[in-house]
């Protein structure tokens, strides 16, 4: 890949998608492409390989998803495996038909087996029954594992897959009713914040530890990994700490200066104890975390601010 290559960001509005971009320029890479899903609605296939036929893309990041935290992923299943399922199969399979020279497929952990060993190796794939709230996205995400695993085999298409642990940072999604943990405690800590209030509900007990990377630092390992690497092995993206809720809750208390209590509600289901994703492969490759959660949560909550939700 050089500086000139033509490169397609799918998805380029959305967190990840967005950081890939901003990290491809901060790299002088200066022919990226991009449509927003009203231009390309990424699940029609007569529509995309009209868009792979005309732009003859030569890399392709696949960061566009129907994506969501677990209320969302539980209550809109049909959508989320439908709409996952359209949106790989044709970039993929246009990918292939238009002759794209390399294609990254972004996953998520949620794909991994609801008690597997922790820390998680890239081999417990498929060794177990999945978490049953957000099994229809992860089915969607680990066929596209398959998607690039199969056409590298079959049609011998350089397809590889990257499965980032949970992700924060610009752009994240702040609605209360589809985010993730960590910008719904932004949320909830600031609005706590500026009417104030006594206290803010947390869901659980707070004790289930999970693992935080930055967004900006899944994309400079994505574009990394799309220079360098070219095996048919999909390789896990995190920090490879976790962190309990409960710590979590604390550090983004301080950051945005709330005086208050936290309830923990403990009506509310904790999901997994403990989520951590094994990145010694992802270490071997050369690659490491820089941003630490402190340093990440302040530029995330800055946007936060800026947007003014
Ligand atoms: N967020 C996380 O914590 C996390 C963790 C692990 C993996 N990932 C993976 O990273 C990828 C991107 O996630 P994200 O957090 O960046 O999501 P996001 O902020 O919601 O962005 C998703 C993007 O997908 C595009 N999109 C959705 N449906 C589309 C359609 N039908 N046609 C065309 N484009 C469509 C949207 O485009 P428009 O804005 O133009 O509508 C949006 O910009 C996903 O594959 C996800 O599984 C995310």
């Amino acid at each position: 890949m050089n500086t000139n290559s033509k490169i397609y960001v799918a998805g380029h509005n959305g967190m990840v998608g967005s950081a890939i971009v901003r990290e491809l320029k901060r790299q002088n890479f200066n022919n990226i492409i991009f449509r927003t899903s009203k231009e390309l609605d990424l699940r029609n296939f007569e529509d995309v390989k009209v868009f792979f036929e005309n732009e003859k893309p030569e890399f392709v990041f696949l960061a566009a998803a129907k994506v969501g935290g677990i209320v969302a992923n539980n209550t809109y299943r049909a959508e989320f495996l439908y709409d996952n399922l359209q949106i790989q199969n044709n970039v993929i399979h246009n990918s292939y038909l238009s002759g794209v020279k390399k294609l990254m497929f972004l996953g998520s952990s949620c794909i991994y087996p609801k008690l597997a060993p922790q820390p998680i190796k890239e081999e417990y794939l498929l060794t177990g029954l999945l978490e049953t709230t957000n099994e229809p996205y992860a089915i969607a995400k680990i066929t596209g594992i398959k998607m690039c695993e199969s056409y590298r085999q079959q049609y011998g298409c350089n397809f590889i897959s990257i499965m980032p642990t949970n992700l924060y940072g610009l752009n994240d999604n702040y609605d209360l009713q589809n985010s993730h943990v960590l910008p719904a405690l932004i949320r909830k800590f600031h609005e706590a914040k500026i009417n104030n209030k006594s206290y803010v509900e947390i869901w659980g007990s707070g004790n289930p530890l999970r693992e935080f990377l930055f967004a900006d630092d899944l994309a400079d390992a994505a574009v990394m990994l799309m220079k360098e690497y070219n095996g048919e092995k999909f390789v896990n993206i995190g920090t490879g700490k976790d962190i309990s809720i409960k710590e979590l809750a604390l550090i983004i208390k301080k950051i945005i200066g709330f005086e208050g209590e936290l309830i923990f509600d403990k009506s509310k289901p904790d999901g997994t104890p403990r989520k951590l994703l094994d990145v010694s492969f992802l270490n071997s490759l050369g690659w490491k975390y820089k941003t630490e959660l402190t340093v990440g949560i302040k530029i995330a909550y800055k946007d936060f601010l800026n947007k003014n939700y």
